[in-house]
């Protein structure tokens, strides 16, 4: 924990009255505090970033190599063999058509690049009046202002709302809870899609740019869409000319089993973005990836996006991508993905659907996600001062895991534990994550605050 018996902390701390622990040491994915005690991490660093662990001596090799050829060039007038050699090797693992790549320094970045592609893409095909975006409920695509007024996240965005502009949400494929509760999938899929046709006609056809969603989302506590609705979105998006753009910061590069996760649709979107495993932890890197026609489009009408960021593409940053690209590969990483997840789910269902706590199992991959209900009433769900999240990160560090639990502050969506550990975790550490998981549920359940439920 942070110890201001020593020197008082000069971070201004996200939640300025929380206690931070303080890791000092991490090992593939075992991460260590200022006290030795050393956990097994569920989370990969807790954002799900640390896809391949951390420590990788490869990748320190990869940052001194290219130090010593060329860490740095602005990508506004020059380019690197680390960024080409990147691009190249993320366009080679992205579907069929996306052949270009921008780079950021981060998942918000890649994701306000995609948005003003998208305007560029409209205003070289002689559409100025398409601007506006349409996002699911609940998402998050990032902190800064446009990839903000895109989140759809009350409870996050409502401080900011006067500066962002106003972005139409509509109800994720999400069943557990909320409106489509109790539907098919079937049924689900249908209405879901329905719901961004209404969108798009009731804004108006010829002023939507845009739509962005997230394949599977931390937001919806890693609910799995059902089979049918990323195709009907596809095709939604191409009936109305509305530019479809995947946010694949969290769920790319392996993290559900296949490289990106509309890949399990075999839907591909017209602009991916990605970063948390780009980078793996080890750097700032975000990437937009760009299918053919829009870029063809943009580069026909010799439009430029004078908007680029000073560490945008740095060779720095691009080794690193490359090393952990390799790592994935070497090592059959997204293989392991799908086949450790399939054992994760065989184990969470076993160990934990049995406790009267454990409302809904789900996800995919390496992704999964765990919704909390009150013991006595399987609909419900826990009000914001329960506890819930404090009482198993808690139990589940004195059993030597690092985890990671959210109150989601929404009508769909309650408390949800998330497991998303690297993809390089063995199979028995992760049963063992499962088991200490089931007895830190067992063990502080009975004391979860149900006022407010
Ligand atoms: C799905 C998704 N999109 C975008 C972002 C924003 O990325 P960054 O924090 O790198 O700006 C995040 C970060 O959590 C994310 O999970």
């Amino acid at each position: 924990m942070t110890d201001s018996t020593v020197r008082p902390s000069a971070i201004f701390y996200r939640s300025p009255n929380d206690e931070y622990p303080v890791f000092v040491h991490a090992d593939g994915y075992r991460i260590r505090d200022a006290e030795g005690t050393e956990l097994i991490d569920l989370t990969s660093g807790i954002s799900g970033a640390a896809i391949i662990g951390q420590g990788s001596d490869a990748v320190a090799k990869a940052m001194v190599d290219q130090v010593g050829k060329i860490s740095y060039a602005h990508t506004t007038g020059a380019t690197t063999p680390a960024q080409e050699e990147l691009a190249y090797r993320l366009t080679s693992l992205a579907p069929e058509g996306i052949d270009r790549v921008v780079f950021s320094s981060g998942g918000s970045e890649a994701n306000e690049i995609a948005m003003r592609i998208t305007r560029q893409y409209h205003l070289a095909r002689g559409e100025p009046d398409r601007w506006k975006i349409i996002s699911l409920y609940p998402s998050y695509h990032g902190a800064t202002a446009a990839a903000l007024s895109m989140t759809g996240r009350w409870d996050i965005n409502r401080d900011y709302e006067p500066y962002l502009f106003g972005s139409r949400k509509v109800m994720a494929p999400v069943s557990f809870r909320g409106p489509y509760r109790g539907l098919s999938a079937e049924e689900v899929a249908i209405q879901a899609a329905n719901a961004l046709v209404v969108a798009i006609e009731s804004e108006g056809p010829e002023s939507v740019a845009a739509f962005i969603a997230e394949p599977i989302a931390l937001s919806t506590g890693m609910a799995v869409p059902p089979p049918g609705y990323w195709m009907r979105v596809r095709e939604i998006c191409d009936r109305y000319g509305v530019v479809f753009i995947v946010d694949e910061v969290l769920t790319g590069m392996g993290r559900t089993g296949r490289f990106l996760c509309l890949d399990h649709w075999d839907v591909s979107a017209d602009i991916t973005t990605l970063s948390k495993g780009l980078g793996g932890g080890y750097v700032a890197l975000g990437a937009t990836l760009v299918r053919d026609f829009i870029a063809e489009t943009i580069g026909a009408e010799n439009r430029k996006m004078a908007e680029v960021h000073t560490y945008s593409g740095s060779a720095q940053a691009c080794a690193i991508g490359i090393a952990i690209l390799d790592i994935i590969e070497q090592n059959d990483l997204i293989e392991g993905s799908a086949r450790k997840g399939e054992l994760l789910e065989v184990w969470l269902t076993d160990y934990l659907s049995g406790l009267p706590w454990v409302g809904d199992v789900r996800g995919m991959g390496l992704f999964r996600g765990l919704e909390y209900v009150p013991a006595d009433n399987p609909q419900g769900r826990f009000s914001a001062v329960s506890g819930i999240s404090a009482a198993i990160t808690k139990a589940m560090w004195s059993r030597g895991f690092l985890s990671r639990t959210m109150h989601h502050n929404n009508s769909v969506v309650s408390d949800v534990t998330t497991i998303a550990p690297a993809l390089t975790i063995s199979e028995a550490d992760l049963e063992q994550g499962v088991i200490a998981l089931a007895d830190s549920i067992s063990q502080s359940g009975p004391l979860w605050n149900t006022d407010g439920s």
